[in-house]
């Protein structure tokens, strides 16, 4: 397949993440194993999942009944809300390894700081505790700030790998991005696509032209060419093999400018300074 074709980068403990990905968030549990068994015949290699997604078990299944060995794969999965405290965090841990049933998790991450719901620096302790067990080879965060990346870094051992946050040409994330990379910390876009907002822009679809791609394609390569890491989620097949085709043409610094210039401050998803829900 066609896996080698897409790069990787290294997180800064040595564990390398292929930086293109299948994403599954609202993959309904019934429709993942048929998904995800379609996107690895397009060629993904890396797939985004949670416990908050309810289609771990899926996953696994797709990825184990594949044929493909399983050092071949990428796999994220995420701590879901309720688990903060220290105990369940660790007992989570477990139960995403029981539900994938692959062995050591490749990415472990917190989804949400919470931030006024217990205390996320306790919740990251007890990840650190299980990289250290050897229950997942790199653990990370989703949608922290500036702010909750500082502590971390103040009171705790393991530098995040990766902060998955919301990224899109609507939503470009600047100084957070740039506040990851000065620490080493990989930025994961999620919604790369802004689940489908950016589709009838006339920007991207412009450059579409100029390139011969879809707007889809334009937009995920100014993230590839932007040094993030995506993962598209498509339950249409000849989608998520569109999302693949991104590594036979380039973006010209003029193009990336264009869509640079479409930045709005139009997040989509709650603000993690004030997303408590447990
Ligand atoms: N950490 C977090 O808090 C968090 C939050 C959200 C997402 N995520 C992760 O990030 C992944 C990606 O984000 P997302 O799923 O929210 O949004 P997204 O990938 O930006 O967009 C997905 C939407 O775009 C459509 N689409 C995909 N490819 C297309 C194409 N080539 N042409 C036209 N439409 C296309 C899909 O439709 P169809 O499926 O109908 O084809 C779907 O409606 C998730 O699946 C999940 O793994 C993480």
């Amino acid at each position: 397949m066609a896996d080698h074709i897409v790069p990787t980068i290294a997180l800064n403990n040595a564990v390398h993440i292929p930086q293109l990905g299948f994403g599954t968030f609202q993959i309904p549990p019934e429709d993942t194993k048929a998904a995800v068994t379609t996107a690895l015949e397009a060629g993904y290699r890396h797939i985004d999942t949670a416990q908050m997604y309810g289609n771990e078990k899926q996953v696994g299944e797709a990825v184990r009944e594949s044929g493909i060995p399983r050092s071949e794969f990428f796999v994220t999965s995420k701590l879901n809300n309720p688990f903060h405290a220290p105990a369940d965090a660790v007992e989570a841990v477990s139960t995403s390894i029981d539900a994938l049933d692959l062995g050591p998790l490749d990415l472990y991450l917190i989804h949400w700081p919470l931030p006024e719901v217990g205390d996320f620096v306790e919740t990251w302790r007890a990840l650190e505790g299980e990289h250290k067990a050897g229950k997942a080879r790199a653990i990370g965060v989703s949608n922290f700030q500036q702010a909750h990346l500082e502590r971390l870094l103040a009171e705790t051992e393991v530098v995040p790998a990766v902060n998955q946050i919301e990224v899109h040409p609507y939503f470009q994330q600047s100084p957070l991005r740039a506040f990851n990379r000065e620490h080493g910390i990989v930025t994961e876009a999620w919604a790369p696509l802004g689940q489908g907002a950016v589709l009838d822009d006339e920007v991207l679809a412009a450059v579409g032209s100029e390139v011969g791609r879809s707007v889809a394609q334009v937009t995920l390569r100014w993230h590839l060419q932007r040094g993030d890491v995506v993962f598209p989620k498509s339950s249409t097949p000849a989608r998520a093999a569109e999302n693949f085709a991104l590594f036979d043409f380039a973006l010209s610094d003029e193009q990336m400018s264009r869509v640079d210039a479409l930045d709005a401050d139009r997040r989509l998803g709650p603000n993690p300074d004030e997303f408590n829900r447990v």
